[in-house]
């Protein structure tokens, strides 16, 4: 199975249909992202989905006026931690020993290597970490949505201030780092050309 035939057919769609996303799909978008990878497994991010018209509304005001976020079927909205400390860490192992057959404590020095190296970051550097997580945790819905044929737009274009008081992530450590909106283009709309660097110039294969 190849996902290619799925990247060709989507695009970030500007004009969203009416058309609601059902339950079970907005489901298994959010269980795409979930299962992503992430560094060391800390999944330092969440996300949130929000339908209620006039709360898009609102939000798009914060987006530049950016119709898809008014108008699409669901804005999903990728949130990173904020604090990047050792907590982080117990939380992934306190899982881990849940959900894993290993002992408890088994994996203490692991443990005490990925503090370290996440001690080394300032608060900035520890940020836009958690931000890179986030993105390929995108980057897995988005694939599954062109799977699913349920279109998306993917957007950095709003105000993250904005959108952590409304939905109040500042209080729960969290900041809003990229929305997508997701629904269904017009049928009878001509998709965009795709618009993309070469392969020559954009892989390098050693030989
Ligand atoms: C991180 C990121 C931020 C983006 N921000 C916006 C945005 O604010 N508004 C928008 O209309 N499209 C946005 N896009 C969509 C890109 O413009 C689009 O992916 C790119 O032009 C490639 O086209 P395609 O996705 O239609 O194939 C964003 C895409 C990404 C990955």
């Amino acid at each position: 199975m190849s996902t290619l035939p799925a990247l060709q057919w989507r695009y970030s769609l500007k004009n969203f249909s009416n058309r609601k996303v059902p339950q079970s799909q907005v489901n298994d978008l959010i269980e795409a992202a979930r299962l992503s990878a992430s560094s060391y497994g800390l999944q330092p991010y969440q996300v949130w989905i929000i339908e209620e018209p006039t709360l898009l509304a609102q939000l798009a005001e914060h987006a530049y006026g950016q119709s898809q976020v008014k108008h699409c079927s669901h804005l999903l909205v990728f949130a990173n931690e904020t604090q990047i400390n050792d907590q982080i860490v117990d939380r992934y192992f306190q899982r881990y020993y849940q959900q894993t057959s290993a002992a408890i404590g088994s994996a203490e020095g692991y443990a005490d290597h990925i503090k370290s190296a996440l001690a080394v970051k300032d608060e900035q550097e520890g940020q836009s970490w958690a931000q890179q997580q986030t993105y390929i945790a995108l980057g897995a819905l988005l694939s599954e949505a062109a799977m699913q044929r349920i279109d998306t737009c993917p957007m950095t274009g709003f105000e993250p201030e904005a959108f952590n008081r409304i939905l109040g992530l500042d209080d729960k450590q969290l900041n809003a780092c990229v929305i997508c909106a997701i629904g269904y283009r017009d049928q009878t709309a001509e998709p965009p050309v795709k618009v993309r660097i070469p392969t020559e110039e954009f892989a390098h294969f050693l030989a």
